[in-house]
């Protein structure tokens, strides 16, 4: 049974009115506009919209995402590192990436995976050395490929040197650094927590340390403190870590829980929303903790700092918002003066594979985000995966074929998360003893942790650990399923799901409208079947059909009424059978669950 894991639920349940304070008028108005004229992109002016000339790389860029714990270990200890990264650029370019995010390889005391950093200018030693991380750079650049960093700016480990000095006296010049509180004291003269805040992992927001006798914030485990955006003094140091590897050579960063930087000052209780979470916490509004107007003038200079390197080096955001128009703000609206690509984390739509939310989010993001390019992510390292989320336990094959093609033929830029593009599937613990994400001992049996998503690539079936290591005793076990999904086997094989992801990224690399073509919707009213097509700036047009129902469907793609010219469609991508071309005017029949792409003429 798909589900959505409930830590994705809870930041995504409650931001969305704070957003809406602040955006400016005109934009609300302009995204309103588009929410009650969804056919506005069919219109025959926009079919002919051209696609500026020259464009930055990460405007269409597929960005793969490594877990580096889990890609590849290169010296038998059972843990990744990037050496073993290096090893798998050849992969990587044969499957066309332009560039990869690593998650966080840090100096770390590991108790959430690397996201918890203690040194912001290092390599943790179990991940290899910063001379092996310059050798990485130089060998993906041979590869075509950039890298990107997962950069953590809204807290540090309780490791780090800073917070240590911090919480040992109140004069420490770090102890600004971190966001304390007195908190308040009952009749028997026990601490108490300033107010109701609770940690999205479970808990008080707020832990006492009595050698200063305060309270500290933490969004996240209590060994995350998080970092006061209110000093001057924090973004300076952590703009400095940034430069450190901006002058290594890192095409940009993803930034980790870039929504939550501030806090409200007074301190408000946040709002009860009734009920508990999987934590067995309250469930609670974020309206004072997450998404407050102060990080965007971060953001901004931010966005300043890295326009000053060469290179057109890239900020992405991860940020989960209810709705399409919440994305703008992220992006800096009509001044584009934010992140690049705040990620379209399209996890919020829910598990059901529906045409008709589906084509409302496309032509949100055409008419919502003042022209910036979305970047659609189906998949990453904290979510149940797309193959299973989606996959109905019959037709999960075709069903990820549908996901890959919408990822990667619907416009922007594309994140896939390593082992999506093989099927890799979520191997969730079944006994709380097996656990290692701290969120799945602690929210069991509701909240069993996002292991299931972080387990070995599975890159052959030489041995039972699927080419991933030579260690028996892999951080997490390999998938059972590694002897039929795995890369070896599903290069060998045309029919492949990781085949059909290779054509489909070398045909957006060749195909100037599927790159950076508009899209128009076809067929629109049309419940089972998503259609559409991408028009190049010289009319060039290639048309995407997707059956996301377990029935075979009949449709009529009505080219002349949505503006789109041509006459006569040629098959270049057609699964789960073949789909013969022909007039495109005439019906077409498509089989449960099948994704057809093809040019017109
Ligand atoms: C989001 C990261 O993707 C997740 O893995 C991590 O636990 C939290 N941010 C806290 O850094």
């Amino acid at each position: 049974m798909p589900r959505l894991r409930p830590l994705a639920r809870a930041m995504l349940s409650v931001c969305a009115c704070v957003v809406a304070g602040w955006v400016a008028a005109s934009d609300r108005a302009q995204g309103s506009a588009a929410r009650a004229n969804p056919a506005a992109t069919a219109s025959p002016a926009a079919a002919t919209r051209p696609a500026a000339q020259s464009e930055p790389w990460w405007r269409h860029a597929v960005i793969y995402e490594i877990y580096p714990r889990s890609f590849q270990d290169s010296n038998g200890d059972g843990v990744g590192d990037l050496n073993g990264i290096a090893q798998r650029l050849d992969y990587l370019e044969s499957l066309g990436v332009d560039a990869i995010w690593i998650a966080p390889f840090y100096p770390s005391p590991q108790v959430d995976f690397g996201y918890d950093i203690s040194d912001y200018r290092a390599v943790d030693p179990q991940y290899g050395t910063l001379a092996d991380f310059d050798r990485l750079v130089a060998a993906a650049g041979r590869h075509h490929i950039r890298v990107l960093l997962d950069m953590v700016l809204n807290h540090t480990s309780d490791q780090h040197p800073w917070f240590r000095e911090a919480a040992r006296s109140r004069d420490s010049p770090r102890h600004d650094f971190y966001v304390w509180n007195d908190g308040r004291s009952d009749a028997a003269g026990k601490h108490l927590p300033p107010n109701n805040w609770v940690s999205l992992f479970g808990g008080s927001a707020w832990e006492f340390v009595p050698a200063v006798g305060q309270f500290y914030y933490h969004m996240f485990y209590r060994q995350q403190p998080d970092l006061n955006w209110r000093n001057p003094k924090v973004e300076e140091a952590m703009f400095a870590a940034m430069r450190f590897w901006l002058d290594i050579g890192v095409a940009g960063f993803r930034l980790d829980a870039i929504t939550t930087l501030f806090e409200d000052e007074k301190l408000r209780d946040e709002p009860a929303l009734g009920g508990v979470n999987a934590q067995g916490d309250p469930r609670l509004s974020d309206v004072y903790t997450n998404n407050l107007p102060e990080v965007h003038g971060v953001i901004r200079r931010l966005r300043a700092m890295s326009d000053t390197y060469a290179g057109e080096r890239v900020l992405i955001g991860e940020t989960y918002v209810p709705n399409t128009a919440d994305l703008d703000p992220w992006y800096g609206g009509a001044l584009h003066n934010e992140l690049q690509l705040p990620m379209d984390t399209l996890v919020g739509l829910g598990s059901k594979l529906d045409a008709g939310t589906f084509r409302q989010r496309l032509i949100e993001l055409q008419t919502q985000v003042h022209d910036s390019p979305p970047l659609l992510v189906f998949d990453n390292h904290d979510n149940i995966r797309s193959w299973d989320r989606y996959g109905d336990g019959v037709h999960n094959a075709a069903i990820a074929r549908i996901v890959a093609t919408l990822l990667l033929t619907s416009g922007g830029a594309a994140l896939l998360y390593q082992g999506e593009e093989i099927g890799q599937t979520t191997a969730t613990p079944t006994r709380i003893e097996d656990v290692r994400d701290p969120i799945g001992i602690t929210g069991w049996p509701r909240e069993k942790g996002r292991d299931g998503e972080r387990t070995p690539m599975q890159w052959d079936a030489s041995s039972a650990q699927a080419g991933f290591s030579t260690n028996p005793r892999t951080w997490l076990p390999v998938t059972a399923n590694y002897r039929s999904i795995n890369v070896q086997s599903e290069s060998a094989d045309p029919d492949s799901l990781l085949n059909w992801h290779r054509r489909l990224i070398a045909l957006r690399q060749s195909n100037a409208a599927l790159r950076s073509g508009w899209t128009v919707m076809l067929d629109s009213t049309n419940s089972s079947v998503l259609s559409y097509a991408r028009v190049g700036a010289e009319g060039e047009t290639i048309v995407v059909a997707l059956n996301m129902s377990a029935q075979p469907q009949t449709i009529s793609l009505g080219l002349g009424a949505s503006g789109v010219a041509g006459s006569r469609l040629t098959t270049l991508l057609a699964s789960p059978a073949p789909i013969a071309g022909g007039a495109a005017d005439r019906a077409i029949t498509l089989a449960p669950f099948a994704a057809w792409v093809a040019s017109l003429r």
